[in-house]
């Protein structure tokens, strides 16, 4: 067990390795994580996939809108991350056995920990990969104030333990890596967090398409306004601020915090991202990820 002491409070913050992957002391049970495989899967069931960071509740927010045709309001009865919620939280298996079809959840699991059943072609996959270098600066500031992680001491000493894998979803490679290369075994979306940001209403529409849900010209304009950055940072459901602040310190930052495409060049150094650079080229050598990440 890696036991971290953050300076500012004192506090203890835990990751436990299970199976070679760091789960949160306190929100996950290993023990629990390890039945998700035995999970009964229907047809009618959606899985979104992400390393931490990478546009979850983007997912979840898109989602939760196309289920309800557009309709904003019809969402607002919960939080965004309750309705579609995560499957490694500790008692997250009794609400799955007993929810209604369509059953849609989220998970920064790796894919070992999957049910078995998404193998055998059940049940749909969507996973959502975002440029790594956004997605360690983006989570470098929600360790900053989520209570649960260790505060990092500098941008450099979390870069060190991103590269790593020293975070709850371990390596970034390994986990984009593992999940793609069994893509065919699944009924799988890849989809990137820079093709949302490029063209929302292309990617909702490629999303519908996949779920194999046909919104009309209103509905589907109704999900790309209220899944838009501007209005999900507004809205108490899905920005977060409604979350205890035993685990999210609001003082400390937003979870909704830029919502853009390449924040790293503004924290990255030169000899960083050279390095960032040439991990990469070694990790995915053999993984032909379609990765559009620098877009114009
Ligand atoms: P930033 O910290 O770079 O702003 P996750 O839900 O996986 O933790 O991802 C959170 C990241 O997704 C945050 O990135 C957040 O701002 C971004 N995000 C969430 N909703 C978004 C939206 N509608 N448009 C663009 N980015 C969004």
């Amino acid at each position: 067990m890696t036991e971290y002491t953050d300076e500012d409070g004192g506090q203890i913050h835990k990751l436990v390795p299970f199976q070679g992957f760091n789960l949160i002391m306190g929100i996950h049970s290993p023990k629990e994580v390890d039945r998700i495989k035995n999970w009964e899967i229907q047809d009618s069931d959606v899985f979104v996939i992400t390393y931490p960071k990478s546009g979850t509740i983007w997912l979840q927010q898109i989602l939760s809108l196309i289920e309800a045709r557009g309709d904003v309001t019809a969402t607002q009865d919960k939080l965004t991350s309750e309705r579609i919620p995560w499957i490694e939280l500790t008692g997250s298996e009794k609400e799955f056995v007993s929810d209604p079809s369509p059953r849609l959840r989220v998970s920064h699991l790796q894919y070992k920990f999957m049910p078995l059943g998404l193998r055998e072609g059940k049940g749909k996959v969507i996973y959502v990969a975002r440029n790594p270098k956004d997605v360690l600066v983006s989570y470098y500031h929600f360790h900053n104030y989520a209570a649960m992680l260790e505060t990092p001491k500098d941008f450099n000493d979390f870069y060190e333990k991103f590269m790593k894998g020293q975070v709850y979803g371990n390596c970034w490679f390994e986990h984009v890596k593992t999940w793609y290369s069994h893509r065919k075994e699944m009924n799988f979306l890849y989809i990137t967090y820079e093709e949302l940001i490029k063209d929302l209403r292309s990617a909702v529409e490629k999303i519908c398409m996949f779920l194999g849900r046909n919104l009309n010209e209103e509905d589907l304009a109704g999900v790309v306004k209220h899944s838009m950055f501007t209005n999900m940072q507004c809205n108490p459901q899905a920005n977060y601020t409604l979350i205890s602040s035993s685990l999210l310190n609001h003082q400390r930052g937003s979870f909704m915090r830029k919502g853009t495409v390449g924040d790293w060049k503004n924290y990255f150094t030169v000899a960083q991202n050279e390095r960032f650079d040439r991990v990469y080229q070694e990790k995915m050598r053999d993984v032909p990820l379609p990765f559009v990440w620098d877009i114009s």
